[in-house]
């Protein structure tokens, strides 16, 4: 069954097709990694296409297109609070490294969003995508008003400073390119940026880095 699903994935389904903003078609697999979702019970908490419960606010069905593969297979190892506004928080499961590993290998290759660019910097180096001028209009645009980064920002959004460990950067320039489009309801406001801004601020995002785990306020 996960094969026949893996196959699946691969092709994007044609845009007629597509279910609406926040609800991509996502297979639940089956085997292994279907027994080990209902083991640790991802569906009671998070929702995957039309399936599943709504305590987390993360949908599961892009989460491939949207996080690294090793940031995920440490989260799922060791988890820590990623959005300082939520109550709810996501189990510490513990889990075998290769459990964590198993998952994550099936999160990548099932939940995968067509509307996400595989590199948005097409082939260059991302510090061509001019991140000094992305910090600028991170600054002016106001983004700090609800994300933290480093010691300083807001908690209404979940903070940035890990980003170049945590986020594709196909991930940050598809949801700058209007975030509704991914969940209808997300107040990260949709600033009608060009490509060339949303690229410069995925460059500078881009370069923000911390230590795992959460620790540490620095880059
Ligand atoms: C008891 C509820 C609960 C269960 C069970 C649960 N999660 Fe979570 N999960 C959450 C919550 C809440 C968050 C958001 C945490 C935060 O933002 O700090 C989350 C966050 C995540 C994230 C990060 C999402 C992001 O922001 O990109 C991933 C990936 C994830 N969970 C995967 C899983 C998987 C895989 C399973 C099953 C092995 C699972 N979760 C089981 C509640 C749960
Ligand atoms: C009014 C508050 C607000 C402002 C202003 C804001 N955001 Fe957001 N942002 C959010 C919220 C809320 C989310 C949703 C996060 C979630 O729960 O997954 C978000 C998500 C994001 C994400 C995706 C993070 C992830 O984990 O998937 C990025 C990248 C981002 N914002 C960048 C920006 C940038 C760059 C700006 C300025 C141009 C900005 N935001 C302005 C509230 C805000």
């Amino acid at each position: 069954v996960v094969t026949a699903l893996l196959s699946y994935s691969a092709q994007p389904a044609p845009e007629a097709y597509r279910a609406p903003a926040g609800v991509a078609p996502a297979p639940i697999p089956g085997g292994p990694v279907g027994r080990l979702m209902d083991r640790y019970r991802c569906l009671s908490c998070h929702q995957i296409g039309d399936k599943g419960g709504d305590i987390s606010t993360a949908p599961l069905a892009f989460e491939g297109s949207k996080v690294k593969r090793e940031w995920l297979v440490d989260y799922l190892v060791l988890s820590y609070s990623l959005r300082p506004i939520l109550t709810e928080r996501m189990p510490i499961f513990r889990m075998p490294r290769e459990e964590a590993v198993q998952l994550a290998d099936a999160i990548e290759s099932l939940y995968v969003d067509p509307r996400v660019p595989e590199d948005p910097f097409a082939g260059h180096p991302p510090s061509d995508g001019d991140p000094g001028e992305g910090e600028r209009l991170y600054v002016t645009l106001g983004c700090r008003s609800c994300h933290i980064i480093g010691s300083s920002g807001g908690y209404y959004g979940p903070p940035l400073s890990n980003t170049s460990a945590r986020l594709k950067p196909g991930w940050t320039f598809a949801w700058l390119k209007g975030p509704q489009r991914f969940r209808q309801d997300v107040r990260c406001p949709d600033y009608g940026l060009n490509d060339r801004d949303a690229l410069r601020l995925t460059a500078y995002l881009n370069t923000l880095h911390e230590a795992p785990a959460g620790k540490g306020g620095g880059r």
